[in-house]
């Protein structure tokens, strides 16, 4: 069958290309794919920036936001032929940690954790995947294939549950959100914040085109320049962009009381000489919390669920901007000025 592989750490190798079925050992459930979306995550894997392959192999097979179709639900009868179903990312390291062994591998302490298409786990990015029954997540029908926006919404359903845990430390009473960067993870963060009933603000660079839209076809308001610029303090800030200096501004915006949670995996973003200690005084006096959040559990795959279940579905439709064929997975890889989401698709949903 095709697959799209990649030699992790080696710019330049993805390719697709042939390899073996599915084995047994991969899970019980056979599986067809239907789509796999494309995130920064699997641009730094093909860029040789980040990703491991499995124990023995020296290539990886890419993907881990996926959607597929149930062929062979396997000797446990929860899944059944023709369901659609999406592949939960992450599994638990074999020590386990305590996070692991209650089923928070997102809250991993160890660092051994796997995650099917990025650490020592092969992806969705193939014609069929096998998958162990518990790690698939039934998607409702109705989605169709926009159940491939499932795995970055698990991502931002888990920020937001960091965000009440942590705001729930003192009275709690949020009203106003702003999320930094409004691509895939920072408009589905709003759509959350939206069905939360909070007023939501989106920052992104832009001015015109698909982003500023669906941020008003959202009921939210828009902004292209600084959060410190917005003209209030939000209660919550969703950092999404991972750049360094938005990342500043957003400690430095945040209201009293206020929490910046940080989705975005940058990297160096150097701002001048930022005063740690000044800033830190700031966070302090205003009882801030910054909490980083990555993956999520199945408890937020099905909060995920459940929340798209609800979405509107021409909305949500928006934000899968591009479809490329497997043939020219090089052309997903590449940002385009008006991508939001861009899918590899496999076959029709
Ligand atoms: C994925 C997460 C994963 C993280 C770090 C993200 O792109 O959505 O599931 O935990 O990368 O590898």
């Amino acid at each position: 069958m095709k697959a799209i592989t990649v030699e992790p750490r080696k710019p330049g190798t993805a390719r697709l290309e042939d390899i073996p079925e599915p084995g047994a050992p991969e899970g019980s459930v056979l599986v067809e794919a239907i789509a796999v979306g494309i995130c920064g995550t699997d641009v730094e894997i093909a860029d040789g920036k980040y990703g491991w392959a499995p124990e023995g192999a020296k290539r990886l097979v890419l993907g881990h936001e996926s959607l597929g179709r149930v062929i062979d639900p396997g000797p446990r009868k929860t899944l059944r032929p023709g369901d659609l179903v999406v592949g939960i990312v992450r599994r638990p390291d074999p020590v386990p940690c305590p996070s692991c062994a209650v089923g928070e591998w997102d809250m991993c302490r160890n660092g051994k954790y796997t995650e099917r298409g990025i650490k020592e786990i092969h992806g969705f990015m193939s014609e069929r995947w096998r998958i162990e029954p518990e790690y698939a997540m039934k998607v409702d029908p109705s989605l169709g294939l926009l159940g491939v926006l499932l795995e970055p919404t698990t991502v931002v359903a888990k920020a937001w549950e960091q965000v009440a845990a942590v705001g729930h430390r003192a009275f709690w009473e949020p009203r106003t959100v702003l999320v930094t960067g409004a691509g895939p993870i920072g408009l589905l963060a709003a759509l959350l914040a939206k069905q939360h009933g909070l007023e939501i603000h989106v920052l992104d660079r832009v001015e015109s085109g698909p982003k500023p839209e669906l941020v008003k076809a959202l009921g939210a308001t828009y902004h292209s320049g600084a959060a410190t610029d917005v003209g209030f303090q939000p209660d919550v800030i969703i950092e999404c962009t991972g750049v360094g200096a938005v990342i500043a501004d957003s400690l430095r915006a945040v209201s009293a009381g206020g929490v910046v949670c940080l989705t975005g995996v940058g990297s160096g973003g150097r701002v001048g000489t930022l005063p740690i200690a000044d800033m830190a005084a700031e966070v302090v006096l205003r009882n801030n919390v910054v909490v980083g959040s990555v993956n999520a559990n199945k408890r937020h795959w099905y909060r995920a669920g459940e929340a798209l279940a609800r979405a509107d579905r021409s909305w949500l439709a928006r934000l899968v901007s591009r479809r490329v064929r497997p043939e020219e997975f090089a052309s997903a890889l590449k940002r385009e000025p008006d991508d939001i989401k861009v899918v590899v698709q496999f076959s029709e949903a």
